[in-house]
C-alpha cells in the first residue's frame, strides 16, 4: 500500500518534471543559427548537416521534405483573439543539373504529417484531393521556382501567400525594394545565394506582410506582399510552424540556414557570421572573358544564324532525351551524315563578343542566351548547357547529333554545337521576327491579323504533327508554348525548344501528377496555345476578374453562352474575322484542352480539323471535361 502511494508520488514528481521541461522548451520565441541545437522535427527528405545547415530536399527527383519547430505555437489567445507573429529565415535554393524546381514554403499547420501530400507543384503540403479545402487550416508562404499554369502561377520565380492550397491568393515575382534607390529589384530565388525573408502578421490590423532581400542587404522598407487577412478561421491555439519543399522532374536543393520566430513582437535579428555556410556548388560555369578572336569560319553559309546560350535546363534535357529515345526506335529513316556540325569554341566566343552582356537576348532561371555574329553575314547564339558529369555531356552531344537531322518547315533547325570542358553550346538557326509571345502579349510588335494567326496556328499544328509522326513512335515536344514559337520574316511559325524558363508551359492535369510528358500533354498545351493566339492573352491572368482568370474556362463559358466571337483579341478588327475559322479554332482548342487525356484528339486529327478535311465532332462533346 505504502509502496504504491510512494510510486504514484514519484511518478507525479517525474511527470511534473517532464511538464516543466516541456514548458520551458515550449518557447514562442527562438533564434536558430543553423539547426544543430534547434528543437526541430524532420520529415521526408529533410536532414541537418554537421554544420547545422538544414536541407529539405536534395536534387533527386520527386522528393519532399518538411521540418517543424518541435512545439506548437498558440496563435490564439485564451479568449480566442488572434495573436501577432513575426518570423525571419535565411534560405537558399541551389539547382541541380537542369532548371530549378519546385520550390519551398514557410508553413503554419495544425499537423506535421504530410506523408500523403504530393511533391512537385504541391510543394509537399497538399495533394489533388485536399488542395484548396478549408479543412486543411494551413497558411503557407511559397517561394516557387516553377510556373504551374493550372495552379495560376504567374511565373517561374515568384512568392505567394497560400491559404489551404497551392493556388496563391496573392503573389508577386520575387523582388525586393531598394531603400536607397527607392525602386524594386528583382531577385532570382534559385540563384544558390542565401536570401532572407520576413513574414509578419499584425493581428490588430489583420495584415500579413512578406518581405525578402539578399542576405547581405538590410530589411527593405516596403514589403513585397502585403495582404489584409483574417486568420481566425485558419489558426488555432496549437499550430505548428516550419518549412516544406519538394522537387519534381526539375529539381533543386532547398536549404534553410537560420530561423527566427516570435509572437507579439519582432523576430530577433541574425548574426550573419554565425550562419552555417552552403556546400560548395558543383564547379561553376567558366565565363569566357577572352577577347573576340577573329577567326575564319569554315562555312560559306550566308544565312543568319543564332547561337543561343542557355544554362542547363532539365526540361529541355529531358525533352531531348525523350526525343532521342523515340527517334532511335521510330524506325524512320535518319540520315546520319557523321554527326552535327561542330563549331570551335573560339568561333562561338568571338561571335558573341565573349558572351558580352550586350549580346544577351534573354535570361531566366534556366539560363541566358546570346545573339552573336559569326561572319559579316552570319549571326549566332549559344544555348549553354552545363553538364555535371561526363556521361551527361556524352549523351547530350549524341542527342544533338540526332536532333540536328530533324528538318521540317515549321520547326527551328539545330545547326550544330560546340563543347568546352563541362559545357555544351547548341547552335540554332536564326529566326528574325522573334517569339510569338511578344506579338501576342506585349504591345511592342505589330498586331497580328486573323489570317496571320490562323496561318501560325496551322504551322504549329503541322510541326507537332510531324514530331508525333502520325501516331507511330512519336517524338514528344514537351514544351509547347508561345515563347517557343518563333516567327520568320513572312510571319510563318517555327516551333523551337529554346527552353526559356522552367515553366512547363500549359500543363495538362495528368502531367502535374505524373511528371511525364506525352503526345497527349503536347495536344493539351497546343489547345491552350490556340486559345492564346485567338484571344491575344495569356492562359492565366491573375489580375482579371475571377471568371476571366483562366483562359480555358473563359472560352468554355463563351462557348456555352454562344458568345465565342466576343473572346477574340479586341485588337483585331471585326471585319477581318472569319467567324467560321475562329469558331473552328476555339472549338478545336476546347477539344484539345480536355481534362481527360483519352478524350483529346490526336495531332493528326487536329490538323485535319484545322484544314477542314474532317468535320469537328458535335458541339455536345465540347462540354465534357474541359
Ligand atoms: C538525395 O538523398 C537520397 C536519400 O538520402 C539519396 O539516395 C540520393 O542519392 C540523394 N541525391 C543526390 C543527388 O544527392
Ligand atoms: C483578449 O482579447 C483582447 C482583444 O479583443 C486583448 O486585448 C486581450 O489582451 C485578450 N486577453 C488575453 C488574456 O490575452
Ligand atoms: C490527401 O491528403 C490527405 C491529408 O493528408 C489524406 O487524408 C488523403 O488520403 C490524401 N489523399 C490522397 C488521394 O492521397
Ligand atoms: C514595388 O513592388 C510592389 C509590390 O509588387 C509594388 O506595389 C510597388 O508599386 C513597386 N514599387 C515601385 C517603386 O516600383
Ligand atoms: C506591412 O506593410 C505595410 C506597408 O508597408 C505597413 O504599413 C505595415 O505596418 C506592415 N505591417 C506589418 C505587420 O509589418
Ligand atoms: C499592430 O498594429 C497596431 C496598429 O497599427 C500597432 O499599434 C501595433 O503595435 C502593431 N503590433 C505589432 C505587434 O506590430
Ligand atoms: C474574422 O473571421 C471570424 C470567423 O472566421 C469572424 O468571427 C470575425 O468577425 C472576423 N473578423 C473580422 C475583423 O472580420
Amino acid at each position: 500500500m505504502a509502496s504504491t502511494s510512494k510510486s504514484i508520488a514519484l511518478s507525479i514528481v517525474f511527470l511534473l518534471y517532464l511538464i516543466s521541461c516541456a514548458s520551458s522548451q515550449r518557447e514562442t520565441t527562438f533564434l536558430n543559427h543553423g539547426f544543430l541545437e534547434a528543437n526541430l522535427l524532420k520529415f521526408g527528405s529533410s536532414k541537418v548537416y554537421p554544420s547545422g545547415l538544414l536541407e529539405l530536399t536534395n536534387t533527386s527527383m520527386r522528393q519532399m521534405g518538411q521540418a517543424f519547430h518541435g512545439f506548437p505555437i498558440p496563435f490564439l489567445n485564451p479568449n480566442s483573439s488572434l495573436i501577432s507573429f513575426s518570423t525571419s529565415f535565411v534560405f537558399a535554393i541551389t539547382r541541380g543539373p537542369g532548371a530549378p524546381g519546385h520550390g519551398f514554403a514557410f508553413v503554419i499547420s495544425p499537423l506535421m504529417d504530410f506523408s500523403k501530400a504530393l511533391p512537385s507543384n504541391y510543394l509537399g503540403l497538399f495533394n489533388s484531393s485536399n488542395n484548396g479545402k478549408s479543412l486543411n487550416q494551413i497558411l503557407a508562404v511559397e517561394f516557387d521556382t516553377v510556373q504551374a499554369v493550372e495552379m495560376n502561377d504567374i511565373d517561374d520565380n515568384h512568392v505567394g501567400i497560400d491559404l489551404n492550397g497551392v493556388v496563391s491568393i496573392e503573389s508577386a515575382p520575387a523582388a525586393y525594394f531598394d531603400n536607397r534607390e527607392a525602386k524594386n529589384i528583382s531577385l532570382r530565388l534559385a540563384s544558390g545565394d542565401p536570401i532572407r525573408a520576413w513574414i509578419e502578421y499584425n493581428a490588430t490590423e489583420m495584415m500579413l506582410n512578406v518581405t525578402l532581400a539578399p542576405l547581405e542587404r538590410s530589411k527593405p522598407n516596403l514589403p513585397l506582399l502585403s495582404r489584409k487577412l483574417n486568420l481566425s478561421g485558419i489558426l488555432s491555439e496549437e499550430h505548428f510552424v516550419g518549412f516544406s519543399a519538394s522537387t519534381g522532374t526539375v529539381t533543386s536543393s532547398h536549404f534553410v540556414l537560420g530561423w527566427s520566430f516570435n509572437i507579439e513582437g519582432k523576430a530577433l535579428d541574425f548574426d550573419i557570421t554565425k550562419l552555417p555556410s552552403l556546400p560548395d556548388p558543383p564547379s561553376p560555369p567558366s565565363p569566357s572573358l577572352s577577347p573576340p578572336v577573329s577567326e575564319k569560319t569554315n562555312t560559306n553559309n550566308t544565312k543568319l544564324i543564332i547561337i543561343v546560350a542557355v544554362a542547363a535546363s532539365a526540361t529541355v534535357a529531358i525533352m531531348i532525351l525523350i526525343l532521342l529515345g523515340f527517334w532511335f526506335f521510330s524506325g524512320r529513316q535518319v540520315f546520319f551524315t557523321g554527326g552535327a556540325r561542330k563549331f570551335s569554341y573560339q568561333t562561338i566566343s568571338s561571335a558573341t563578343g565573349g558572351f558580352n552582356s550586350s549580346k544577351l537576348m534573354g535570361e531566366r532561371n534556366s539560363g541566358s542566351f546570346y545573339k552573336g555574329q559569326l561572319a559579316p553575314t552570319e549571326i549566332i547564339a549559344v544555348k549553354r548547357i552545363t553538364c555535371t558529369t561526363r556521361q551527361q555531356k556524352t549523351t547530350l552531344i549524341a542527342e544533338i547529333d540526332v536532333i540536328s537531322k530533324i528538318r521540317q518547315k515549321n520547326l527551328v533547325n539545330v545547326l550544330g554545337y560546340c563543347s568546352k570542358r563541362n559545357e555544351v553550346y547548341i547552335v540554332y538557326e536564326y529566326i528574325p521576327n522573334g517569339s510569338l509571345d511578344r506579338f501576342l502579349f506585349n504591345n511592342d510588335r505589330p498586331v497580328l491579323t486573323w489570317s496571320d494567326r490562323f496561318c501560325i496556328i496551322k504551322g504549329i499544328a503541322s510541326a507537332i504533327q510531324y514530331l508525333h509522326n502520325d501516331g507511330q513512335k512519336p517524338l514528344v515536344h514537351g514544351n509547347v508554348k508561345a515563347s517557343n514559337v518563333l516567327l520568320d520574316e513572312d510571319l510563318n511559325s517555327r516551333l523551337g525548344d529554346y527552353g526559356q524558363g522552367s515553366s512547363t508551359g500549359h500543363v495538362a492535369p495528368e502531367l502535374v501528377e505524373t511528371g511525364k510528358v506525352t503526345c497527349d500533354t503536347d495536344v493539351y498545351a497546343f489547345g491552350v496555345l490556340m486559345m492564346e493566339i485567338v484571344c491575344g492573352r495569356k492562359a492565366i491572368e491573375p489580375t482579371k476578374p475571377p471568371r476571366e482568370i483562366s483562359l480555358v474556362n473563359w472560352v468554355l463559358q463563351g462557348f456555352k453562352e454562344g458568345d465565342l466571337l466576343q473572346r477574340c483579341d479586341s485588337r483585331m478588327t471585326r471585319g477581318e474575322l472569319v467567324a467560321r475559322e475562329v469558331l473552328l479554332v476555339l472549338k478545336t482548342g476546347l477539344l484539345c484542352a480536355n481534362r481527360s487525356h483519352e478524350a483529346r484528339p490526336m495531332m493528326k486529327k487536329v490538323l485535319q480539323f484545322l484544314d477542314g478535311a474532317e468535320p469537328l465532332p458535335h458541339d455536345d462533346y465540347l462540354f465534357y471535361g474541359v
